[in-house]
């Protein structure tokens, strides 16, 4: 939630920081704000809304040429989305700026205490008060750096903070504690941001920050460099109280082009279309040449997970999703007992956990407060937490016992679709993993799955090489106010996901329900020419599940519902049920998912289109969700 770049370099500081911001605007949309170092002083510019309407106005009021600047993209939590509300805050001489995403919790009490002493605070927001506190620390010990550490140690809550000062025009201060930022270094320019993708264009060197420490980037013509700096430009990192921080340097392994549309309307077309790559990327490596499981970066010892009584998966919305279908996974090929938990409920009821339960916490970002805060609730508890994460130094994967990355590449549209299938294969790789090392299946069983796993980057492209009649329908039912959505077993929650799709990119009122539980209640809602999609279990699985819903859809059928049924090639007993017929490729019934997702992201996007809203940034949402 939020975006923030800072810079340090050669170039425009406004130029690298709006096209930066461009890059990190999936994270929220309220407001935007830069401000730049030039001549002395310090100019700022920000406004309500999209970073276009922020280009607008620095069209009409242009900033003055610096090398040094910040900028911000806004998630709104305290206040509206107003120009005033809009980041970056200035302190009342406009000498400081800052950025900053998270919550600063004491704010009431320090805004209190600073308009006590004469401050003026002319927004609602929590964040105004940090530009009152830098002043006030830098005119007693006239360092950024030094003030920043003073201030952070006054904060309570979760920040990411970047601010600049007009009397230090070579640097610009960064600090975090529970929310994300990361340094970018190289060709004499140095960048902080709270995703490389802000970055990535400009160089691929990044440093990992850790938890309560605040970096100085600084122009230093030929300086050494500082730790993890380079010629040009030094960073230091210290914690909250100057003491010196080891830092890791990185590589990024995206290219700038990752992070670009690639000639699609939106972001989400793009990433629907990269499934096949990203689903096969995510298993390379992992398989030896005898065809069995190799989980190097899983640095949980064979001896600790043969020893796992118990699963726990925590994890947020849509890969909350994976997690149910993990859970399954699980509980048959390894047989140990696993529940799929929503991380923002699981610590408050105080789960039993030991040093023999697994805790797999799920997570595209990596960056999701509720399942942060679930994993460290656990870790102390003693429970091995394993992350599936998509981003490389992110809080959750570094917080873990093990990480699992899922190699999707950036995804940058608010909702989720190839993070969501590179999860759902992580879960089958622990999954089997587990079943390996435990032999709750012999090493052919093994073998055979993961041969299968590995056929499934061809399906999931030959799904989307026949979408077109799913585009057309979701057209024409742009003008209905309610979808529903049935399935079973796995099918079940890529129902919710196709709801949660509909939901989030429509805004319509669309619910997910597990098929047999209709009678219990919700078929109330069925309507003569109701939509309701039907995910279909394969046939050659467990025929009775097949069996069941194939009279759920007789049973809606008879109550005027119009079905919309996703079932696979061969599938001939659903064919007198279905009003529309989506024929998915035939897998092994655990790994449908991979298929059967496909064509309901397709519906959601299109339909969202056709009835005019932003698709890769709907409203009221933001794709990293820092705050609890
Ligand atoms: C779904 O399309 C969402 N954007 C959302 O539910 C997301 O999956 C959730 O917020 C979890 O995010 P994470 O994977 O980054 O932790």
């Amino acid at each position: 939630m939020c975006g923030i770049v800072g810079y340090v370099g050669g170039q425009s500081a406004l130029d690298v920081v709006v096209a930066g911001l461009k890059r990190l605007e999936y994270r929220g949309y309220d407001s935007s704000g830069v401000a730049v170092l030039a001549d002395g002083g310090l100019a700022a510019g920000k406004k309500a809304g999209k970073l276009v309407n922020l280009e607008k106005e620095l069209v009409g009021r242009p900033l003055p040429a610096g090398a040094t600047g910040i900028g911000h993209t806004r998630w709104a939590t305290h206040g509206g989305p107003t120009d005033a509300n809009a980041h970056p805050h200035l302190d009342n001489a406009g000498r400081v700026a800052v950025v900053h995403n998270g919550i600063i919790e004491n704010f009431a009490v320090l805004r209190d205490e600073l308009a006590e002493r004469g401050h003026e605070l002319v927004s609602e927001t929590d964040t105004e008060v940090v530009a009152h506190l830098l002043a006030e620390s830098f005119s007693s010990c006239g360092d950024l750096a030094e003030s920043m550490r003073l201030v952070c140690r006054r904060l309570e809550g979760a920040f990411t903070l970047v601010a600049v000062h007009a009397d230090e025009p070579d640097v610009v201060v960064g600090a975090r504690r529970n929310s994300p930022l990361v340094v970018g270094v190289g060709g004499g320019e140095a960048f902080l941001a709270s995703d490389v993708a802000a970055f990535i264009a400009h160089t691929r060197s990044a440093i990992e920050l850790g938890q309560d420490q605040v970096v100085e980037l600084r122009r230093d013509e030929g300086g050494s460099g500082g730790v993890g700096g380079a010629a040009g430009v030094s960073v230091t990192v210290t914690d909250f109280h100057g003491a010196p921080a080891e830092v890791r340097s990185y590589r990024i392994d995206w290219d700038a082009s990752a992070a670009e549309k690639g000639g699609y309307d939106y972001f989400m077309l793009k990433e629907i279309a990269e499934q096949p790559k990203a689903v096969a990327d995510t298993l390379l490596g992992r398989i030896d040449s005898g065809g069995s499981l190799t989980l190097d970066e899983v640095r949980i010892p064979d001896s600790v997970l043969r020893e796992v009584d118990k699963v726990v998966v925590v994890a947020c919305g849509t890969a909350f999703h994976a997690g149910m279908i993990a859970k399954l996974a699980i509980e048959h090929w390894t047989r140990i007992p696993c529940e799929t938990e929503l991380a923002s409920e699981f610590r408050y009821r105080d789960p039993i956990l030991d040093s023999r339960t697994l805790v797999i916490a799920i997570s595209q970002s990596g960056e999701t407060m509720d399942t942060l805060m679930a994993l460290r609730h656990a870790r102390e508890q003693g429970a091995k937490v394993l992350a599936i994460c998509n981003t490389n130094g992110s809080t959750i994967s570094r917080e873990s016992d093990a990480v699992l990355y899922t190699h999707a590449g950036p995804e940058v549209a608010v909702a989720s679709t190839k993070a969501f299938l590179t999860q759902l294969v992580a879960c089958y790789l622990v999954a089997l993993y587990l079943a390996q090392v435990r032999g709750s299946k012999w090493g052919d069983e093994v073998r055979g799955v993961v041969r299968e796993l590995s056929a499934i980057s061809g399906e999931v492209e030959r799904v989307l090489e026949t979408m077109e009649p799913v585009r057309e329908l979701a057209r024409s039912l742009a003008r209905k106010n309610t979808v529903l959505f049935l399935g079973r077993h796995v099918g079940y929650p890529v129902a919710l996901e196709g709801a949660l799709k509909l939901k989030e990119l429509a805004y319509m009122h669309a619910e997910g329900f597990a098929a047999g539980e209709l009678k219990h209640g919700p078929i109330a809602l069925i309507e003569d020419d109701l939509p309701v999609v039907v995910v279909v279990p394969s046939p050659r699985g467990r025929s009775v599940l097949h069996d069941k819903i194939v009279s759920n859809m007789q049973e809606i059928r008879a109550r005027g519902a119009r079905t919309i049924v996703i079932a696979e090639e061969g599938d001939e007993a659903v064919v007198p049920y279905a009003d529309h017929l989506i024929r998915i490729p035939a897998t092994p019934t655990l790994l449908q998912p991979l298929v059967s997702t496909v064509p309901l992201q397709v519906f959601a996007c299109e339909l969202a289109t056709a009835r005019g809203n932003e698709v890769d940034q709907p409203r009221n949402l933001a794709k990293s969700v820092t705050v609890e």
